[in-house]
């Protein structure tokens, strides 16, 4: 399976910044078509430097673009939302739902994360649905729990192998520079994708990221171990550089 790979801007930047980051992006990929052949390229950046990112991306079909949310509602009365119909609009092809930060900080829980993805799989949006658990709940032995209930109440009706990726996203491991072993990842992206049967016709077609803490120096085992079809990216991201040497670690 093709790698995807996913940088996730998180809210960071001016305007300036991301015109610069985007440039920076096209030139890094610009041409190499070893790692565009063995891997797709994704940015999502925040709602207000997506306009553009489109237009730094005109003319450029190597990296898509996306963003990191969408509203549980369809348009209407929901002042301050953004719904997945205004980034279909925009030429979005992907939407980051369910981050860990979405779930600690704006009370995203598995049902609003289900109701988003239905909207966005309407508007032919790929969904990149975050699951993951926390410190306490790896100690306590219980992440195969956490992220099973995850995997079942965040996936709506709507998901097939093309529409829906997973990212496996510990809590833990994202911003801390701390990462799951390889075995860590080997056993819970086996569990994600045993996961998914009965929930997803063609389960093995499921792409299933890996993030947290994902950076040049651990891509190549991370991106090498069973099951792990692609990376979602944050602080790396943020340097074209980075970004493309953990995108290049998937040839190795
Ligand atoms: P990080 O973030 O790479 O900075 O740990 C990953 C993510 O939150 O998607």
């Amino acid at each position: 399976m093709k790698k995807l790979i996913a940088g996730n801007w998180k809210m960071n930047g001016g305007i300036d910044d991301a015109r610069a980051l985007i440039a920076d992006v096209v030139n890094a990929f610009d041409g190499r078509r070893d790692v565009l052949e063995a891997c797709d390229i994704l940015v999502c950046p925040p709602f207000l430097h997506i306009a553009s990112v489109r237009h730094a991306l005109y003319n450029i079909d190597y990296i898509k673009f996306g963003a990191q949310d969408c509203s549980r509602f369809g348009n209407g009365a929901y002042t301050g939302d953004i719904s997945a119909q205004m980034l279909a609009d925009s030429e979005c092809s992907y939407v980051i739902l369910g981050h860990s930060e979405r779930r600690q900080h704006f009370g995203d829980t598995d049902a609003i994360v289900a109701a988003k993805a239905a909207l966005a799989h309407e508007q032919g949006l790929v969904t990149i649905i975050c699951v993951g658990e926390s410190d306490k709940e790896r100690e306590q032995g219980k992440h195969e729990d956490i992220v099973g209930r995850q995997i079942a109440a965040c996936i709506p009706k709507s998901a097939n192998a093309a529409n829906t990726v997973i990212a496996y996203e510990p809590v833990w491991a994202i911003g801390t520079g701390k990462t799951a072993t390889p075995a860590d990842i080997k056993a819970m992206h086996a569990f994600i994708r045993k996961s998914l049967t009965g929930k997803i016709r063609y389960p093995e077609d499921v792409r299933i990221l890996y993030g947290g803490s994902m950076k040049p120096e651990n891509a190549a085992a991370i991106l090498a171990t069973p099951n792990v079809d692609g990376g979602l990216i944050g602080g790396a991201s943020l340097n074209a550089g980075q970004f493309l040497a953990i995108a290049q670690a998937a040839l190795a």
